[in-house]
């Protein structure tokens, strides 16, 4: 078996570089399906790609837990600029593309680009969609190891709905399902279970009723407790129709670390709040760094960070904090508009004329920010032409008046010449 493994190896890959990532060619197209043994994890690349560049060292380190961990996929990647027929094959538009291939099975991986993410997604899809609970136990093990998980409890065999919706969340989402009750929760039951970094819990629990689809209730509930915004969630976000409370913090992106203890003990505080304010159906409370995609939402600059915003997913109004941003008032809006007070009005919006007013704030404060780049580009790129769109304007005006001034001329003239005649 292992040698069958190594001989398909050394059959395929061109070259191993210093570390565990294999180096693919256009062989992989016929071996994949024929050897199926091990599943792939393979990143399509290209060499210019500013992207993949960066993603390099984070699948490298992908590639050694992989190996270290025993988990039996082979990681690897390959160059589309040299075998384009790999990357048609697969149907790969963007780059880096990661994707999960067993034989026939093809899951592109969407979520955020870090190793445990990556890894994570691997693990998830070598087993099966929904994993067994041997051990009522077993439940705070893997509380602690994954931020969420969604559990089935027995007695009763798994329900149908809930095998489907885990089969189409497997490249997100962890599902396990006990044959066997168990204490803390109750019987033919289906919870999301969630743990946060400062080590809370909290449970949800589904309702099964008619008008709530297993489906739609996993997929707006699936977010880990107070989650990071990225690239990869963000639209998941916006479709879950719920209120995004969102600590906008300042981070350090080449570190990975918040800027200052203020931004901490910030983002600490609105953590906590989101585990004491118990209305999960209504809200989703995240944290983010992208300062310009608030802005973009909220229309104009959002000062000072720390700060928070709640959106509303579905119309995009917005709320802010009366006053400072501290614990008091932001509980109090919380709790205002889990009340509905009719006093708090929403700003913003995504209506026809909300979207005008963001196109143009965007536009204005990307010119700012390319300003504070690169401010005499800026004024080349920009006031060159204003400048001569004003000569164009000023002269198009001025011939106006002389055009005025030559039809009075002709008018004096015709009229002199009626004189004469
Ligand atoms: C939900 O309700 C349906 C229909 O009443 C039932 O068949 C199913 O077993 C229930 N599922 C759970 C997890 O309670
Ligand atoms: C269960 O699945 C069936 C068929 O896919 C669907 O019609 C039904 O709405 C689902 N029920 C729930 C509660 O999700
Ligand atoms: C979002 O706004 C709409 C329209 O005002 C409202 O009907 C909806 O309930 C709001 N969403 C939440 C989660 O409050």
């Amino acid at each position: 078996m292992c040698l069958s493994i190594l001989a398909v190896l050394c059959f395929i890959l061109t070259s191993v570089s210093s570390n565990r990532v294999i180096e693919l060619n256009e062989k992989f197209l016929d071996i994949y399906k024929r050897d199926g043994a091990n599943p792939w994890l393979v990143m399509f690349y290209a060499p210019w790609c500013h992207h993949c560049k960066q993603l390099e060292p984070t699948y490298a380190l992908v590639a050694q837990s992989i190996h270290n961990e025993d988990i039996g996929v082979l990681v690897s990647r390959v160059d589309c600029t040299k075998y384009t027929s790999v990357a048609t094959h697969f149907s790969v538009r963007g780059f880096p593309t990661i994707l999960y291939i067993h034989k026939n099975r093809i899951v592109e991986f969407l979520g955020d680009r870090t190793r445990e993410d990556i890894i994570d997604f691997g693990k998830r899809l070598t087993g099966p969609p929904s994993r067994p609970i041997k051990n009522c136990k077993d439940v705070d093990n893997l509380r602690k190891k994954h931020q969420v998980i969604v559990v089935h409890f027995g007695p009763n065999p798994v329900w149908s709905n809930f095998s489907e919706v885990a089969e189409s969340l497997h490249s997100s989402t962890w599902f396990y399902h006990s044959p066997s009750s168990c204490e803390k929760y109750s019987d033919n039951s289906i919870y999301i279970l969630k743990s946060s970094s400062l080590g809370q819990e909290m449970d949800l629990k589904y309702e099964n009723k008619s008008d709530n689809s297993l489906k739609e209730w996993v997929y707006s509930n699936k977010f880990p407790h107070f989650v990071k915004i990225s690239h990869a969630n963000l639209n998941q976000l916006l479709r879950s129709g719920k209120l995004l409370v969102i600590a906008i913090v300042e981070e350090v992106k080449s570190i990975g670390r918040l800027a200052t203890q203020q931004h901490v003990d910030f983002k600490n505080m609105v953590e906590n709040i989101a585990h004491s304010f118990d209305d999960q159906d209504k809200f989703v409370f995240c944290w983010t760094s992208f300062v310009d995609l608030i802005n973009s939402i909220a229309m104009h600059t959002i000062s000072p960070i720390p700060n928070l915003i709640i959106i509303n997913s579905t119309t995009l109004e917005y709320f802010r904090v009366d006053g400072e941003p501290n614990s008091q008032n932001i509980l109090n809006l919380l709790k205002g508009i889990s009340d509905g007070d009719i006093n708090l009005r929403p700003s913003g919006g995504d209506g026809y004329h909300h979207r005008l007013i963001r196109w143009a704030y965007d536009g204005y404060s990307s010119l700012t920010n390319m300003y504070k780049g690169n401010p005499i580009l800026t004024l080349l790129v920009f006031g060159l032409p204003m400048i001569f769109l004003s000569i164009i304007l000023y002269s198009s005006c001025c011939s106006d008046v002389f055009e005025a001034r030559e039809e009075d001329d002709e008018d004096e003239e015709d009229s002199t010449h009626n004189k004469q005649d």
